[in-house]
């Protein structure tokens, strides 16, 4: 038996591309992709026998016995805060979906227990689970405090891997992620301040912003968070080896620098030698942000690896935006 069989959900997103790039620079894993490249997310009726035929194609690629572990990573969910309730609903009746039929395919030795080390892996927000955390910095030991459905709706997904995994005998990793930002953000969400800075500062267009500019928040570049995950994953494995049995984790991945947002606008200035253009507007959802998010893990410490510091990570942003632009790709 070999290398581990991993499979990322999301592959094409910020997050899950980083997980692809950093997965494939790791000789002891072998990634996995569908024989669906890309899921149809927008249909819920095409979406869900889509998952399915998926996770059970995953099921059997684990139980043609080459690969001594598995991992499968949820990093898909298109949500945000002011998300509606109802889609938000139709993201975790997705992961649900996968989670069943991955149960019912696996293969399972004489006592029913699965046949060799597995983990799932969720992407959950910090900011939405903390969102009204009174002491900051927040850690894995403050209590759940979310202000949005966005927030309620990764508590449940949380809570669904949890049982989910306890039920079946296999390992979680649950990932609480501060603000995420790098190279591939998605500029149809209106999320990810740092990429619309750069897109409209390159663009000479004013950004609208909902919040206050002394809003602080945790910004964690992409790559690093997913080295981060990586490294966890693999100490969660050698950890269940040590324990003989699955462990359950819940972990913050943040760069742990609270930043306000007119600092960031600072680095702008510094980047494009003028100062971003800003309207301070107000939206429906103003309310659900919390003037200030903060946080510190206290759980496998030394594998967070923040590597990027932000003045950094904002110019290679910038310059991914401006290749873009030269190529006549951003609109
Ligand atoms: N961005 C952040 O700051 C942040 C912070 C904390 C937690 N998270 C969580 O991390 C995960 C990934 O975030 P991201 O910023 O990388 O997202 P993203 O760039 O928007 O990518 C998400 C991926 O999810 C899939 N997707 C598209 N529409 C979907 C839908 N309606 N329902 C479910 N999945 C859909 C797509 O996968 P394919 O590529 O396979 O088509 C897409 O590439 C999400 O669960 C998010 O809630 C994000």
């Amino acid at each position: 038996l070999s290398a581990r069989l991993v499979w990322v959900l999301g592959s094409g997103g910020l997050l899950g591309s980083h997980l692809v790039d950093h997965f494939s620079q790791s000789p002891e894993v072998t990634l996995w992709t569908s024989p669906q490249a890309r899921f149809t997310w927008l249909d819920p009726a095409k979406l869900l026998a889509e998952l399915e035929a998926a996770a059970a194609a995953f099921a059997d690629a684990i139980s043609s016995g080459e690969h001594s572990s598995w991992v499968m990573l949820w990093a898909a969910g298109a949500g945000i805060v002011g998300t509606s309730a109802a889609e938000l609903d139709a993201e975790t009746e997705a992961l649900g979906r996968v989670l069943e039929r991955l149960a019912a395919k696996l293969p399972r030795d004489p006592h029913g227990a699965p046949d060799r080390p597995g983990c799932v892996f969720l992407a959950s927000s910090a900011g939405g689970v903390y969102g009204q955390c009174a002491e900051l910095p927040a850690t894995e030991s403050s209590p759940l405090q979310p202000r949005s459905d966005y927030g309620r709706q990764k508590i449940r997904q949380e809570q669904l891997v949890a049982r989910w995994a306890a039920a079946h005998s296999i390992s979680c990793l649950i990932a609480r992620i501060s603000n995420l930002y790098g190279p591939g953000q998605n500029l149809r969400k209106p999320q990810g301040l740092i990429s619309h800075l750069a897109r409209n500062l390159i663009l000479n267009r004013p950004v609208q912003v909902y919040v206050p500019l002394d809003t602080v928040r945790d910004y964690i570049h992409a790559a690093d968070c997913a080295r981060t995950i990586v490294a966890s994953v693999a100490r969660l494995f050698r950890e269940r080896a040590l324990a003989a049995k699955p462990l359950s984790v819940v972990k913050i991945f943040a760069s742990e620098q609270p930043t306000c947002i007119a600092v960031l606008l600072g680095i702008f200035s510094r980047i494009g030698r003028r100062r971003p253009r800003i309207i301070q507007a107000t939206s429906p959802h103003t309310r659900l942000q919390p003037s200030r998010l903060s946080f510190r893990t206290q759980v496998w410490p030394e594998t967070s690896s923040c590597e990027i510091g932000l003045p950094a990570g904002v110019m290679e942003t910038y310059q991914y935006m401006l290749a873009r632009y030269q190529r006549g790709q951003l609109g």
